[in-house]
């Protein structure tokens, strides 16, 4: 059973007079555990497609099944429910509350979900450690570095067990090392929890963190990257830079 499902789904924005066709018809299915990544040219609906897969739209046309539920068939309270228990999303601006310190961030969902953040103690541990931020636990978002404050992102993504964890561009504002650093998490807690991980990125590097590569452009997927489990990181990165080059050309 997929975890995560996209049928035929298409998503119109509507312009004044104009209608922008930002997906059109995108079908793909994800199993539990799996690392995707999302590639294409600006514009051409990555972040509506991570944004639909999530339930933070509705689609214009199609469907997206979350853990057996149809999103489109729900009401906006139900869909809020099973994108609470089932969503963890990562954004390229980290998006943390700066009056609240890092492990306050990362209960945050606990909290909003009403429930008694004390019964999450174990649980913070093994993601304040799972992220290497146990020393810096106290530390508000101003008083630390960019890739900290990203790695308490992912803790906070991460708390509530989500069934999918979704990231737009996580490394597109830090350095490359802290970038490297940030898809490394990824892939650890994709390897060690069996996480489902979807990362929207540009950039190659981020993507041949990935078990599959999918490539958008004018709203449709164009190409499906698919290298062997034993091939190494390297050679991913060389078969996603040729593969971009072909599709650029
Ligand atoms: N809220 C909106 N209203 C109208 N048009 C939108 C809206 N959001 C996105 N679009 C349009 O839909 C298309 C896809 O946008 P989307 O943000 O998904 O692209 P993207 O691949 O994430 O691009 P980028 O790499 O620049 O982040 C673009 O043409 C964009 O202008
Ligand atoms: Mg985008």
């Amino acid at each position: 059973m997929p975890v995560l499902e996209a049928k035929e789904i298409r998503k119109e924005y509507k312009m004044g007079e104009h209608l922008v066709n930002a997906l059109a018809g995108v079908d793909f299915q994800v199993e539990k555990g799996e690392f995707i990544a999302i590639m294409g040219p600006s514009g051409s609906g990555k972040s509506t497609l991570l944004h639909l897969l999530g339930g933070l739209d509705v689609p214009t046309e199609g469907n997206v099944i979350l853990a057996d539920q149809p999103l489109a068939k729900l009401s906006e309270r139900k869909a809020t429910l099973v994108r609470r228990h089932n969503v963890g999303f990562v954004f390229q601006f980290f998006n943390l509350l700066p009056t609240l310190s890092a492990e306050e961030n990362i209960l945050l969902p606990v909290i909003i979900d009403g429930k008694d953040p004390r019964k999450y103690k174990d649980r913070l541990i093994s993601m304040l450690e799972l992220v290497g931020l146990a020393d810096r636990r106290h530390h508000k978002p101003d008083q630390l570095s960019g890739g900290e404050q990203q790695r308490v992102a992912v803790a906070r993504a991460l708390i509530t067990q989500p069934a999918i964890l979704l990231a737009d561009e996580p490394t597109g504002n830090l350095d490359s090392k802290t970038g490297t650093s940030i898809m490394e998490l990824l892939r650890r807690s994709c390897n060690e929890l069996k996480q489902t991980v979807i990362v929207v990125t540009h950039d190659a590097k981020a993507a041949a963190y990935a078990d599959r590569v999918i490539f958008l452009r004018d709203g449709v997927v164009v190409y499906e990257y698919k290298p062997l489990s034993e091939v190494q990181l390297g050679d991913r990165l060389r078969g996603i830079m040729s593969t971009m080059e072909k599709l650029e050309s």
